[in-house]
């Protein structure tokens, strides 16, 4: 081991420094910051799933590991963590979250007893106490009811804990990793961990060494780093700035590159749009672009939507302090099942969240977002917090179209009409996605049907509906990516493709009918220069 860095070494970060953003020592992702889907994550899946796993660790584990199941409910950690285990599973369930999800179970159970299409004023006295002034009772036009949950004032309540924030400090080394969405990260040999709230800015001061270094003396004291932990600590940081050289674009000029799964960065002259940011820690050989081969501002960071492997929280806490403006869809307010965006980034400590909704469009230097409907991908449930963009800029148009389906030709005519001709449209094909219940399981009241469940898959386009996307945008160029196939995102994707895979042959028939009408067309994979 080498010896620590001394207080007044000049010193950067690690260009494969990792950041782990913890949330009761889970991976964070939407719909465990968002008050409500929150403590219904936590008390009708993490808790007893840590229990299920204090009763049969070696059974979860073998499950866990096991790659036909990848992606299931299984806790993935060794003996020697049970203690952890069973404290995590006491304070969770001694706070104040099983409370107000059961409170939003009863609530919406009771719900159609409640409303029967008269007066709502009288009922408020019912709310459980857990909900009490912090929902609105409300009607559609078929007399049907729903609970409009006041979701900033959740996050300004004692339901937003940011006591329960921590940050996990490592060097990547590779892509493995337990999938994160289901097993905790405790501390661990060659991790640090920091409780802080996730908005702190000392992450920005962290990230920010990567260009410009920091006394680490300094970075020492603000992470408040142990002797027992200072070797780990020191090992993060190096003399060398990370940088690649030529990641910025000062002159003029187009360059778009993939950075994988959804993640697209265009540098049109000196500014900056990136797409659905999932950075690889770990550098790989040169089959990858990762955190280095940024530009040191990105002027656009653009979001498609909520699922975890679109808005991944830890590449945005990294990016934060060289990001000017994250563009957000819009939520329909107060839906349980469509928490907002923007809130959880705004509590997150992003300073400039916009939110927007489709038709609307942000002037840059040289041409225009247009921000686009996306339709489906999401079960048929009522959430609006979804878009797609057309980025027009360096001469090019170029249309994120995310997980987004063609269930319709029509909408995509109209979205024609807005956009014009597309010079790359990129697509998601993640057509055999996982299940309601994988995803929104947590946040029903009632027992989901199977059956029912099986059919609202998150899926995105097919050959035929991707077919239709190409032809109504009248798309030169076509690009596959978001398919999770990447090695590094596997920890919260699960994706589990094999040669008979439904995707793929689906990707393949797409292939052939683009070829049929002269549609240069590939899956996009690892890193690519498209120009
Ligand atoms: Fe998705
Ligand atoms: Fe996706």
């Amino acid at each position: 081991m080498n010896q620590p860095f001394a207080s007044h070494d000049l010193v950067h970060a690690r260009p494969n420094l990792a950041l782990e953003p913890l949330i009761h020592r889970y991976y964070a992702w939407l719909n465990l910051v968002s008050p409500v889907p929150a403590a219904m994550n936590f008390a009708k899946l993490h808790v007893p799933l840590l229990r299920s796993f204090l009763d049969a660790p070696a059974l979860h584990r073998r499950s866990a590991r096991d790659p036909k199941l990848r992606g299931g409910m299984f806790v993935d950690l060794e003996d020697d963590q049970l203690d952890r285990v069973s404290d995590l599973a006491t304070r969770l369930a001694d706070g104040p979250m099983p409370e107000l999800s059961a409170a939003m179970d009863e609530l919406t159970v009771n719900l159609e007893k409640l409303a029967d299409g008269f007066d709502l004023t009288p009922r408020y006295g019912e709310i459980p106490p857990a909900l009490r002034g912090y929902v609105e009772l409300v009607y559609d036009l078929n007399d049907h009811a729903r609970i409009r949950l006041a979701e900033r004032m959740l996050y300004r309540s004692r339901h937003f804990d940011e006591t329960a924030h921590s940050v996990d400090l490592s060097l990547a080394t590779g892509d493995e990793r337990p999938f994160a969405m289901t097993t905790p990260r405790f501390p661990g040999n060659g991790h640090v961990q920091a409780t802080m709230p996730l908005r702190d800015p000392r992450i920005d001061l962290l990230f920010s060494t990567m260009s410009t270094a920091r006394p680490f003396g300094e970075l020492r004291e603000a992470f408040d780093v142990s002797d027992a932990d200072l070797a780990t600590f020191s090992g993060l940081f190096s003399a060398e700035p990370g940088g690649s050289p030529d990641r910025n674009l000062d002159g003029p000029g187009l360059r778009v590159r993939y950075f994988g799964h959804a993640c697209v960065v265009v540098q049109s002259g000196p500014v900056t749009v990136m797409t659905d940011p999932f950075l690889s820690d770990a550098l790989g050989d040169g089959d990858r672009y990762a955190y280095a081969d940024l530009p040191d501002v990105i002027d656009y960071v653009l979001i498609t939507h909520g699922h975890q492997d679109h808005l991944e929280l830890a590449t945005l806490l990294k990016l934060r302090h060289r990001i000017g403006t994250v563009v957000v869809p819009k939520t329909a307010a107060g839906a349980l099942q469509d928490p907002s965006l923007r809130l959880c980034l705004e509590a997150l400590g992003f300073p400039n969240v916009v939110d927007v909704e489709p038709g609307e469009t942000i002037e840059l230097p040289d041409g225009q977002i247009v921000v686009c409907p996306f339709v489906g991908e999401h079960c048929d449930l009522d959430i609006a917090a979804k878009v797609t963009y057309s980025v027009r800029t360096g001469g090019k148009n170029l249309y994120f179209g995310a997980d987004n389906r063609c269930v319709d030709p029509a909408l995509f005519g109209h979205i024609h009409d807005m956009i014009g001709d597309v010079d790359m449209a990129f697509l998601g094909m993640e057509c055999d996605g996982a299940p309601l219940s994988w995803m929104y399981g947590p946040l029903f009241s009632r027992r989901i049907d199977q059956k029912m469940s099986r059919s609202r898959k998150l899926n995105g386009s097919d050959a035929v509906e991707a077919m239709g996307i190409v032809r109504r945008l009248r798309a030169r160029q076509a690009y596959v990516y978001a398919m999770g196939r990447e090695p590094w995102l596997v920890f919260v994707m699960a994706t589990n493709y094999t040669d008979e895979s439904y995707q793929l042959k689906q990707m393949a028939e797409f292939f052939q009918r683009c070829a049929d009408v002269g549609v240069p067309a590939r899956e996009l994979y690892g890193r690519a220069d498209l120009a």
